[in-house]
């Protein structure tokens, strides 16, 4: 009979399909021969006895029968293969155990996955529709711990990466208690709950226990064990980063969940990958209702608890009751929600909080009496409560802002709170508020609407408020008519002065509800692409326009010199100011390509980009015409002994946000997906307020070589800001412009640039920061002259960051969404960063008094043009 592979130790590898076939051959031939070597895989009609094994490719994992402790009952099962402690991760038969050990696993003549008894009747089958599927399958167990059923064909191709889309059936789609990296758990709105984990009856009984975990699918997704009574946990919402609930949720967890973007059939899904794929590491809902994330720990040789929930008595579901919360620093833990009081005192006293909390004064809305008296003064409001975890049972609302979502609760008396969170939007709620606890860092908070004789004090405050802005405005308004009377034409001056700042500044907030609700709708937020802001089609210049605003591109209009061509200064005749971008070399692309290419990258718009204005083309000659920025480049500022001052904390800050989120947008919500291959100081033009504007972005795009994600031989960047890939393989992603942005980020800190920078110890920015971070003398990172005055959480964390960009393998560096949460959130403990090696091209050309333009051919023919326009 074939198939009899008894596992003498040493991984077959199924890459090896020709000795698998002499092998059989073999056993078939020689019954004589009783020690073969495992394989991973059986086809149909071959058997895994009792006893024998199949092993994954490299020896991961295992496949046998196996009877639990206590127990002289017989499963087939799937099992690490290289630690001492056996840890099943996968049941087939878990609630029919073959009471001897005569059985056998085996792909039928029908090709469904099944356990035989010892009479040949059906223990266990995989439950394949037989007459859907092809004969001639093969059952392969992966290296992922996956076993799965393919055809004979594409068996030995079987990936290791986890979940296999071309399976009939496999073990990753059918899990039993154990979720392991490279599993995906479906999240399909429209499908309901997806409890896809189920735990064992006892520590000893793979049977189906009382306790499920999985997701609730509803926007934005939650992870939620249930019990036999319903819900007894829940991880809070995703907002893309994280799960809000789990407020330490740190390190090793950071980047491990993801949510996949939606597929064709309506359904996303959650997949893990560890930060270090060779460490051994699961999640796991145990017997008794707790859910467990376990890391192998090579040196004591035991599985380490990483988390655990729920952990402390405020994770119980809904401990508090309704409307209240949970705080587990308070004696005793639960109180009513302001606004309202205990259902049952009595009870409540006594410590029994089942009955929760109910209102004490009835929304003006659902209230017959008041709305009668009609004169507004009882109007409905609402009352912030910091740091919670959110209410169960939201519904997500797509509205961009939170003026608007708080009028959308208001418009809907049933609504009782609503809250406008980071990553993901809009959230109102209509039911009861259940389950919410308190947490001391964090920064969700929860509107609730309360009757307005609830909202007590808070508002009457705020009424005395308005009384006295209003009686102070009423002052200054009389001594400005008076100043007007006196000083006519100053005061004309200054009223503009305030109407064009004011505009400014309403400007800005809607251009941040606009990026508030991108963030919720990038692929990894909920709800698809990003809207494009479309532009109008750009003008395209006259060349004797643009000759006679830059004075026939005189030497004094020249503001740069880059690889890339010229930069003129220009005036056009209206006055309008200009820098005009002169290509300089061929570019691959014909008139009207360009034109196309100039049309789309001209749409990209953002408070952090420059605006292209328009193009002109003349022969051979193109230009690009952008707006023209007063206070030119950041790299005059920051390396600039005198100019630096001028660049307090704050401002650096922003500075930083605004990159950061010029560089999402190109990454991410903006159509094309912008990889901009040269970020740099010089590269950070700043606005009159010193906002930060990328320059040059897609340019890689006009020169023709627009790929996503690919390597190219013609590398351009500039030294000390190139990622080491990028630098040295020419491979390009937007993980290399992250590794610019660290750098930036760690050169606005210190002041000084990568390039050049050296000290005793250390030869560059990178390493030095990295070695003060270790040290704890990260102060030292800071520029000195804003030292004494900056916020040291926040440079602390924006050295992390920085360094978290600049790892050398780009899978550790986080992606643009990331960083700018990172940046933004308290919430988070960072994962600490790497030591980066691969530094060694470092580079500089003062772009900021001398503008040149720098071509290298080495031998390996990677040439290193350095751009530096204005
Ligand atoms: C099995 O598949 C066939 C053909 O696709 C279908 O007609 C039949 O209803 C299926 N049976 C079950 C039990 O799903
Ligand atoms: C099954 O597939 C294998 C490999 O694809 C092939 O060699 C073999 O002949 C097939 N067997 C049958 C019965 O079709
Ligand atoms: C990953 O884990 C393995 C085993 O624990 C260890 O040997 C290796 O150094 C780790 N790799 C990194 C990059 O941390
Ligand atoms: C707690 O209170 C609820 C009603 O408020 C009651 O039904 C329940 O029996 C009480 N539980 C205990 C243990 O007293
Ligand atoms: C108010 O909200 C509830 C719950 O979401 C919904 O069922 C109802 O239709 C809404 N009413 C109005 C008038 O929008």
């Amino acid at each position: 009979m074939l198939g009899a592979f008894v596992n003498g130790g040493m991984a077959f590898t199924g890459q090896n399909r020709a000795s698998f076939f002499l092998l059989s051959f073999f056993l078939a031939s020689s019954s004589l021969f009783l020690y073969a070597r495992a394989a991973n895989s059986i086809s149909q009609g071959q058997f895994v006895r009792d006893g024998e094994t199949l092993v994954s490719s490299s020896g991961n994992f295992e496949l046998g029968f196996f009877s639990p402790a206590n127990s002289s009952l017989r499963y087939v099962g799937i099992w690490y293969r290289k630690i001492s402690v056996k840890t099943v991760v996968w049941v087939a038969n878990r609630d029919s155990p073959v009471s001897d050990e005569s059985g056998v696993l085996t792909v039928s003549n029908d090709g469904n996955l099944m356990v035989l008894d010892g009479d040949n009747g059906t223990v266990w089958s995989g439950g394949i529709n037989s007459s859907s599927v092809p004969t001639n399958l093969t059952a392969v167990l992966t290296d992922a711990g996956n076993l799965a059923l393919l055809a004979s064909a594409d068996a030995d191709s079987a990936s290791a990466d986890g979940y296999i889309s071309y399976s009939h059936w496999q073990s990753f789609e059918h899990p039993t208690d154990t979720f392991l990296p490279g599993m995906r758990v479906r999240v399909n709105p429209t499908a309901g709950e997806n409890r896809a984990f189920r735990s064992w009856k006892s520590l000893d009984d793979p049977f189906p226990g009382n306790f499920f975990m999985g997701v609730d699918p509803r926007l934005p997704p939650q992870i939620v064990i249930w019990g036999q009574s319903g819900r007894e946990w829940r991880s809070g919402h995703w907002n893309g980063l994280l799960f809000t609930g789990v407020p330490n949720m740190t390190g090793s967890y950071l980047y491990g969940f993801k949510l996949s973007s939606i597929n064709a059939d309506g359904s996303m899904y959650f997949t893990y990958t560890p930060i270090n794929s060779s460490k051994l590491l699961m999640f796991r809902i145990l017997w008794n209702g707790t859910e467990e994330q376990l890391g192998w720990d090579e040196i004591s040789n035991e599985w380490t608890v990483l988390q655990l929930q729920p952990a402390k008595e405020c994770d119980l579901y809904n401990r508090c009751g309704d409307f209240a919360i949970c705080n587990e620093m308070d004696s005793p833990k639960c109180s009513c929600m302001e606004g309202f009081s205990p259902k049952s005192p009595d009870q409540w006293n006594r410590g029994n909080w089942s009955a929760g909390c109910a209102r004490k004064t009835q929304l003006q809305c659902r209230d017959n009496n008041s709305i009668s008296a009609g004169d507004g003064s009882g109007m409905d409001g609402f009352l912030k409560l910091d740091g919670v975890k959110l209410p169960d049972f939201a519904e997500y609302v797509s509205v961009p802002s939170m003026d608007e979502c708080g009028a959308k609760c208001l418009e809907n008396c049933s609504c009782n709170a609503y809250a406008f969170a980071r990553g993901i939007g809009c959230m109102l709620w209509s039911e009861n508020l259940i389950d919410v606890q308190h947490f001391d860092q964090g920064r969700m908070t929860l509107q609730i609407r309360l009757a307005n004789s609830e909202l007590g004090t808070k508002s009457k405050i705020s009424n005395l408020f308005i009384i006295i802005t209003v009686l102070v405005g009423a002052f200054v308004l009389g001594v400005l008519v008076w100043l007007s009377w006196r000083f006519k034409n100053n005061l004309k001056g200054f009223l503009i002065f305030y109407w064009e700042n004011e505009e400014l500044r309403l400007f800005d907030d809607s251009v941040k509800n606009e990026e508030l609700s991108a963030d919720l709708c990038g692929t990894d937020g909920l709800a698809g692409d990003a809207k494009q802001v479309g532009g109008p089609d750009i003008p395209l210049f006259n060349f004797s326009s643009i000759e006679a605003a830059t004075n026939f591109f005189s030497e004094e209009n020249r503001l740069g010199l880059g690889g890339f061509g010229p930069v003129y200064k220009g005036k056009l005749f209206g006055g309008q100011e200009i820098a005009v971008k002169r290509l300089s070399r061929k570019s691959s692309q014909g008139v009207e390509e360009f034109k196309n290419e100039v049309m789309l990258i001209a749409k990209l718009q953002h408070r952090n980009l420059v605006r292209l204005l328009g193009f002109c083309v003349q022969g051979e000659d193109k230009m690009l015409i952008y707006e023209y920025m007063p206070n030119k480049s950041l790299d005059c500022f920051i390396f600039d002994p005198t100019k630096r001052v001028q660049l307090d904390w704050k401002k650096r800050f922003e500075i930083i946000e605004g990159i950061a989120r010029g560089l999402l947008y190109l990454h991410r919500d903006s159509r094309l997906r912008i990889i901009h291959r040269d970020l740099k100081a010089s590269n950070i033009l700043l606005d009159e307020e010193m906002n930060p504007k990328i320059s040059d972005f897609g340019m890689a795009r006009i020169f023709g070589t627009n790929e996503d994600k690919a390597s190219t031989n013609r590398v351009v960047g500039t030294y000390g800001y190139m990622s080491p890939e990028y630098a040295m393989e020419g491979l390009f992603s937007v993980k290399s412009d992250v590794y610019s942005f660290g750098v930036l980020l760690l050169e606005i800190i210190r002041g000084k640039k990568n390039f050049g920078f050296r000290t005793l110890e250390h030869s560059n920015l990178i390493v030095h920061a990295w070695h003060h971070l270790k040290e704890g003398k990260w102060m030292e990172l800071i520029d000195p002259c804003i030292r004494d005055t900056c916020s040291t959480d926040e440079v602390l964390r924006c050295i992390q960051v920085g360094l978290l960009c600049v790892q050398d393998s780009a899978l550790d560096r986080p992606a643009m969404p990331s960083v700018v949460l990172l940046l933004e959130s308290e919430i988070v403990d960072l994962p600490f960063p790497k030591l980066p090696r691969s530094t060694s091209i470092t580079g500089s050309i003062d772009t900021c008094s001398l503008f040149q333009s720098q071509e290298i051919d080495s031998s390996n023919g990677v040439t290193v043009s350095s751009v530096a326009g204005r």
